[in-house]
Order: structure tokens, then sequence, then C-alpha cells
């Protein structure tokens, strides 16, 4: 189980790193102006959510995997809180990967600091499931 919890947290460790990044490319790919530059950061920007994507599909089997196979020692509200967060945090994913084909089309129509708040969304999922998983409030 140690194991498995291991990679399950060095897993959502490096989906964070995307899921931190790649807003970041949206804010500069919404207030690039010269092509060159938009084929620049669109390249980066597909790179990273092709290559994040699996490891975020893993981060959430391996999280499942605990669950299913500890549910005898697994058990609470938290988990039911922590889970629903995730599902949330996988739409997030999904509609970055639209937004990923949005700027790839140039039919992008939000603006820089729209991206910004956008940006902070996963900050504010990770502190609530840290705390939920380690202090289990309920
Ligand atoms: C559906 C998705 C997920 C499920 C079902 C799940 C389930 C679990 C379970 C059962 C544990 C073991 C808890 C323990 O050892 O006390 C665990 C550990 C952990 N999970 Fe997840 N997890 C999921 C996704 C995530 C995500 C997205 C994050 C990050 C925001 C995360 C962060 C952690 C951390 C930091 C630990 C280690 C806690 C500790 O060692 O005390 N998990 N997860």
């Amino acid at each position: 189980m140690l194991w498995l919890k291991a990679f399950h947290i060095i897993l959502v460790v490096s989906w964070f790193a995307g899921l931190f990044y790649l807003p970041r490319i949206f804010v500069n790919q919404a207030m690039a102006k010269e092509q060159v530059e938009k084929d620049r950061l669109n390249l980066m920007a597909g790179k990273l959510y092709r290559f994040v994507t699996p490891i975020g599909a893993l981060a959430v089997i391996t999280g499942l995997w605990l669950w299913i196979a500890y549910s005898d020692i697994f058990t609470g509200g938290w988990l039911h809180v922590k889970t629903t967060l995730v599902a949330g945090l996988v739409g997030y994913h999904l509609y970055c990967g639209h937004l990923v084909k949005e700027f790839a089309a140039d039919r992008n129509t939000r603006s820089h600091v729209w991206f910004r708040f956008f940006n902070e969304v996963p900050v504010l999922v990770l502190l609530v499931v840290v705390i939920l998983v380690v202090v289990k409030p309920f």
C-alpha cells in the first residue's frame, strides 16, 4: 500500500506541475500579438497537454486503486469530498484541452486577466484536497 501511495503522490505532484503551467501559457497566448510567438506558444501548450494527460489519468487511477483496495482503512466524508473535487479537477483538465484547440485555431476570445484567475483554480483545489487527505477532518 505504501508503494502505491508513494506513486500516487508522485503522479499527483507531476499532474499539478502541468495544471499550474498550462494556464500560465494561456495567459501568454492571450497577450501574444506576433504570429511567430503564437505558433511557439501553441506548440508548447499542445505538447504539455499531451504529456500531462496520461500522468493525470494515472494519478486518479492510483487514488481509486488505494480507495478500492484498502476501503476497510480509507473511509469517511473526507474521501467523498476529495473525490468530488478531483472530478471537478478532471473537468478543469479537459477544459484546458479544449482551450489548447481554441488557441491553435486562433478562436480565443478571453482576456489574459481571465486566464490569470483561471490559473488559480488548481491552487485552491490542491489546498483543500491535501488538507482533507492529511487531516481527514470528517
Ligand atoms: C479520484 C481521485 C483520488 C482518490 C480516490 C484518492 C484517494 C486517496 C487515498 C485513499 C489515499 C490514502 C490516504 C491515506 O493514506 O491516509 C490518498 C493519498 C493521498 N492523496 Fe489521493 N486520491 C485521489 C486523487 C488525488 C489528488 C488529485 C490529489 C492532489 C490534490 C491527491 C493527494 C493525495 C495525497 C497528498 C495523499 C497522501 C496523504 C497521506 O499520506 O497522508 N489525491 N489518496
